[in-house]
């Protein structure tokens, strides 16, 4: 093999696993997420708890770690309505069995703790704004990033019912999603509650970030002030030896 044969089997061999990402047929959207927004994240909190955690456990995670995101312990207890019994230094855990799930579902419900991490922002923000009526599915749903989800579609209260059709566009079929019945929510408003849902889950997949771009800051500070001190120092020092 010359060298130029084996430079372009390298660049495939390296761009193979963004190709297999990247194969879907349905591009994702960006979601608009921002960490440092806390009302956004507690909001986000509000709805995972809420909605997600009957299904899904998120065991990687403590009550408490939200007070990263500005909720004291009483916010906690009561906007999540935590019963009694639960801790807030407990994670989080499903209301419903694994085995009870499998049952109900086919699938378990995955953790979702880390899930920002193995899907992306941009996946999760899609997914949960892609739900559509199939007849066909025993839960009636399915998802055009996930097809043949076995999740039901929890949130089709605020977001209302969206129907799958196909068009065809100079030989090519394009799938798109119109809303047929809508919910309690305008559809911006829904795209909304989702970035926060999102920006909830990535906060979720890994809580130490914000602590950590503040470790940051006080380890430069640092730095500087020990700039400071050498400079007056290395000062101090050549003044006598002048
Ligand atoms: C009624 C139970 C139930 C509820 C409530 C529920 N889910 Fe699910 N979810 C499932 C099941 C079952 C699966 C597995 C689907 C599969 O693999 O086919 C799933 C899968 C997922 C996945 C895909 C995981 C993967 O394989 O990468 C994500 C993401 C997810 N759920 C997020 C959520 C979020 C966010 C909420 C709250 C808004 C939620 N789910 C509420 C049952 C539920």
């Amino acid at each position: 093999m010359n060298a130029i044969k084996k430079l372009a089997v390298l660049a495939l061999l390296l761009a193979a696993p963004a190709m297999a990402a990247a194969n879907t047929d349905v591009p994702l959207d960006v979601a608009p997420i921002n960490l440092k927004d806390q009302a956004s994240l507690q909001r986000g909190a509000k709805l995972f708890v809420s909605k997600c955690l009957s299904c899904h456990s998120a065991s990687y995670m403590r009550y408490n770690r939200l007070g990263d995101i500005g909720m004291n312990e009483a916010q906690i207890r009561k906007d999540l309505e935590l019963p009694d019994e639960v801790k807030t230094g407990s994670t989080m855990q499903a209301a419903m069995d694994a085995t009870s799930a499998k049952m109900a579902y086919g699938v378990a419900p995955p953790d979702l703790s880390v899930i920002a991490r193995s899907r992306s922002a941009d996946w999760l923000y899609t997914y949960l704004r892609s739900f559509y009526v199939d007849t066909t599915r025993a839960s009636g749903w399915n998802n055009t990033v996930f097809p043949g989800v076995g999740m039901p579609f929890v949130m089709s209260d605020m977001q209302g019912e969206q129907v799958l059709e196909v068009e065809e566009h100079g030989g090519h079929k394009v799938q798109k999603l119109m809303l047929k019945t809508p919910g309690s929510m305008q559809p911006a408003e829904y795209n909304t509650a989702m970035t926060d849902l999102t920006n909830y889950l990535v906060f979720m997949g890994e809580p130490a970030v914000l602590v950590r771009h503040q470790l940051g800051w006080i380890v430069l500070g640092f730095l500087a002030l020990l700039l400071v001190l050498m400079l007056a120092l290395k000062k101090e020092i050549w003044k006598d030896l002048k």
